[in-house]
């Protein structure tokens, strides 16, 4: 009876978002998209990084401060540093963990790798450790994205400023979440991979990955079914192609960079912080993920 109600609660909980699970049978790149897209993105694309400096001791941005004690880090243990690419005036604020798998340089690359416009959806890119693999998390109503572990791969940087698009920091207003949307995947036969079948939000993120590949390189790598998400993709490129996707143009309508902190925190505000973490975790729909790829 306990598990009855509790299954009961969490479908009830899952669609309120507007969120299906399992949409498809079939999966269009079945080992996952890493392994089709990596090198054709990775050939394409060079972070245009123009310099970095390492903030002083002391100080951090709220929204990696938050993060880092959320996750049971202490703010101390963070590297903190603006990153200028060339293509853009104002540089990022980015946040380390020392040991964090990704180097500063892995982020600086990763991130830079993307369009412009992308780049434009993110406000922090937060690294922290992981004990194995790599996850993500996207905090879609402030732009901030956190990697942890061993996240490299442009598809995973891509997938999680796809959830920043998806939303453009108004997760209520989603695209995955609107009519043409899901008339599109109605008529769309796959999934990208199984993790898009996690739900609608994950499968855009895939879509994404899938739209940025063809607009970079005009081609997408060999399907299993082939046509079988080109509602979506034709959908997506429509929407968002020329803003967002192509490789051309400046920076614009960044997120406002958070207020400075300082990173030392009182047992009593850590506990506070770590509890208010808990209690958004999972059940803020602001926050996609955590976000592990095949
Ligand atoms: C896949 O889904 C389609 C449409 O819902 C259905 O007709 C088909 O039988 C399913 N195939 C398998 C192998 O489950
Ligand atoms: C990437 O570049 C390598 C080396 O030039 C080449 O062999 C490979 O075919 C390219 N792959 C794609 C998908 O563009
Ligand atoms: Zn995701």
């Amino acid at each position: 009876m306990i598990n009855l109600f509790s299954n009961i609660v969490a479908v009830v909980a899952v669609s309120a978002v507007g969120v299906f699970a399992d949409l498809k049978n079939k999966t269009d790149y079945p080992d996952g998209l890493s392994g089709p897209f990596t090198p054709g993105l990775n050939n394409y694309t060079e972070a245009p990084l123009e310099w970095f400096t390492p903030w002083g001791a002391g100080w951090i941005p709220k929204g990696c401060k938050d993060r880092f004690i959320g996750k049971g880090y202490d703010a101390d243990d963070a590297e903190v540093f603006n990153i200028k690419y060339t293509d853009c005036d104002q540089a990022w604020t980015f946040c380390r963990h020392k040991d964090a798998q990704l180097s500063l340089k892995d982020m600086a690359d990763s991130f830079g790798r993307m369009s412009v416009h992308m780049r434009s959806l993110v406000r922090h890119p937060i690294a922290l450790p992981a004990s194995s693999g790599c996850s993500a998390l996207a905090y879609t109503d402030i732009g901030d994205v956190v990697m942890l572990g061993n996240c490299k791969g442009l598809t995973v940087w891509l997938h999680e400023t796809g959830h920043q698009l998806d939303a453009r920091l108004k997760p209520s207003n989603r695209f995955s979440g609107t009519t043409p949307w899901l008339e599109a995947l109605e008529r769309d036969t796959c999934v990208p991979d199984s993790y898009a079948n996690t739900n609608t939000v994950e499968d855009f993120a895939q879509v994404v990955v899938v739209a940025q590949h063809e607009t970079l390189l005009g081609y997408k790598p060999e399907e299993a079914f082939p046509g079988c998400l080109d509602q979506r993709q034709s959908l997506l490129e429509r929407t968002f192609q020329s803003d967002y996707l192509e490789y051309v143009g400046r920076c614009s309508n960044r997120p406002r960079d958070f207020e400075i902190v300082s990173t030392k925190t009182t047992k009593r505000e850590k506990m506070k912080m770590m509890k208010r973490a808990k209690a958004q975790e999972g059940n803020d729909p602001n926050v996609v993920g955590p976000c592990s790829f095949p």
